[in-house]
């Protein structure tokens, strides 16, 4: 049969830089011949290339966003809803309200919540509220958080600061050089190189931020080196939960390790699969949103907070996500044994599978 997946891709590279507009989504270089690249359809586990041929997606989801299954009807049914009422219009919608609420229920210690579409955008929202409170510019950071400016500044200094941080070789052109050594990366469970940078940069440091686990859990000492430095130093920190959150806990993984974070983040997962993130916070520190200038036309949208709404009522009634994202691990033991299994690892922290059905 012709592979009009890889055919696609090719003519997509000519006409799209890069090809797509994810990294996560390009095909890997090993299998690309054989990698389905395009989906044509979606649905529970399931995933149909553009030949139609069926595939069982058993850890990638999206990439993370559909925590529920593909094409979940309960939440296409509220998303449907909105649409054939209008999602967009020149007033607000009622749902960014209810939606705010909600999240501040689930996460008590929050008073305020900001939205957006993307993690990216979410994560420069939260670092330029944490900027405008502390009056602080500098950003002390471990993990992946976006494309934006104010992360790939980090590589200015040295382009190989950020490769231990998910994606090794990300490129910072076009990014003004005078943001040099303004967000400063150290490595996940390094206390000591963290308190290294503390003391480096005293008293210019306005956040640590981090996603509290990726592959690796914390280590007690590197969560009693955050929790020390927060009280101490008064350096805020923000918990970016784009990927993270609501797979271990009913909120953010923050709250398994005991964690008092001043904002978090969470994205992917929210909407299961619509677009839609949010920035919640403590009311002394979110105020700050209004002293700088943060707004952008669809994130008022209702599509991607109707979805949340139905997405988190779906969660908290199935209450069997813990122990699904608990048996996670041998669910990839038992994955691997399995010969009918198509499986190759293209970052270490990574495992990309897909059976043909
Ligand atoms: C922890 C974390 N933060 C931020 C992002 C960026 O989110 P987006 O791709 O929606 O901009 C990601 C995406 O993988 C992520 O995993």
């Amino acid at each position: 049969m012709v592979n009009i997946n890889y055919k696609t891709w090719l003519s997509a590279l000519k006409i799209i830089p890069g090809g797509n507009m994810l990294i996560s989504k390009r095909p890997p270089d090993s299998l690309i011949k054989k990698y389905p690249i395009y989906f044509s359809k979606c649905d529970g586990s399931y995933i149909w290339d553009l030949n139609g041929k069926k595939y069982l997606d058993m850890f990638l989801m999206g990439v993370g966003t559909n925590i529920l299954g593909y094409n979940n009807k309960e939440v296409n049914r509220a998303v449907q809803k909105v649409v054939k009422t209008g999602n967009i219009s020149s007033l607000n919608s009622i749902e960014d309200l209810k939606l705010a609420k909600e999240l501040v229920k689930i996460n008590n210690w929050a008073d305020m919540v900001k939205f957006a579409r993307t993690g990216g955008e979410a994560n420069t929202i939260a670092v330029r509220i944490a900027r405008a409170y502390s009056k602080k510019d500098l950003i002390a950071f471990c993990g992946y958080h976006g494309w934006h400016d104010w992360y790939l500044s980090a590589n200015l200094s040295n382009k190989k600061n950020l490769d231990t941080h998910l994606f090794p070789n990300l490129r910072s052109s076009g990014v003004p050089k005078n943001l040099k050594n303004t967000s400063i990366a150290f490595n996940f469970n390094d206390s000591d190189g963290l308190r290294k940078i503390i003391k480096k940069f005293k008293n210019k440091i306005s956040a640590i931020k981090l996603e509290i686990q990726r592959s690796k859990p914390p280590s007690i000492k590197f969560i009693k080196t955050i929790k020390d430095i927060q009280k101490k130093q008064k350096i805020l920190i923000i918990v970016d939960e784009c990927t993270s959150g609501f797979r271990e806990t009913f909120g953010g993984l923050y709250k398994k390790f005991n964690i008092r974070p001043d904002i978090v983040i969470f994205g992917k997962s929210l909407g299961n699969g619509y677009p839609i993130t949010a920035i919640i916070g403590k009311k002394k520190v979110m105020k700050f949103a209004e002293k700088s200038f943060i707004s952008s036309t669809f994130w008022t949208d209702r599509i991607g907070t109707s979805a949340a709404l139905e997405t988190l009522k779906i969660m908290k009634k199935k209450k069997e996500l813990d122990q699904n994202f608990q048996s996670r691990e041998k669910n990839k033991k038992r994955m691997e044994k399995d010969s009918q299994i198509k499986q190759y690892t293209d970052r270490s922290d990574r495992i990309r599978c897909y059976a043909k059905i």
